[in-house]
């Protein structure tokens, strides 16, 4: 498969992905992550077919497409290392939707030096939330769940998370 065509079926699983979360969620209040705003594409995508949901971004550096950017009370500068659970300590654990589109590009070299992140996503995910992920996540908080059927085997990955036994 050429570099292209492998670009555009990730990004159709993508959205055929967000489409399905966002309806999975339309009966639960609660905020959106978005972790990994890049360029904004999916950030975009998330608050078009979530009309009036609070989706906050986060991201290192400034590199969205003006049109895609978030307002600044939604957008969290920083190394998400250190801001998720800095937002997690402010908010509690109440996202219904996590969204994690931080990857190197390379699932391999994502598994080592984003190994904190799962960790930092069960923190944030409130009871049974829905969690989306290009690369799989391992945590005992997490538990895989299937994808639709045209999604590609591999292409993501989707979660919820267990609910907290206090
Ligand atoms: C694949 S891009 C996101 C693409 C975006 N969702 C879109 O649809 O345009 C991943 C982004 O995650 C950001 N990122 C990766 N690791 C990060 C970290 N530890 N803290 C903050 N941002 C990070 C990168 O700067 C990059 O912009």
């Amino acid at each position: 498969m050429s570099r292209l065509d492998s670009f555009i079926r990730r990004l159709e699983a993508q959205r055929l992905v967000l489409n399905w979360a966002a309806a999975a969620i339309a009966d639960r209040d609660g905020p959106v992550l978005e972790l990994g705003l890049g360029n904004g594409r999916t950030y975009d995508h998330l608050r078009e077919i979530l009309p009036g949901r609070s989706i906050y971004a986060f991201e290192r550096k400034i590199s969205a497409n003006p049109r895609s950017m978030p307002p600044p009370e939604a957008l969290v500068l920083g190394e998400m290392e250190t801001t998720l659970p800095d937002f997690a300590a402010r908010h509690g654990r109440n996202a219904v939707l996590v969204h994690v589109d931080a990857t190197t590009g390379v699932p391999e070299l994502d598994r080592v030096h984003l190994s904190w992140l799962p960790g930092h996503v069960a923190m944030l995910a409130a009871d049974d939330a829905l969690v989306l992920s290009g690369w799989e996540l391992e945590h005992l908080a997490l538990r895989a769940v299937p994808l639709p059927d045209a999604v590609p085997d591999g292409r993501y990955f989707a979660y919820r998370r267990n609910v907290a036994i206090d």
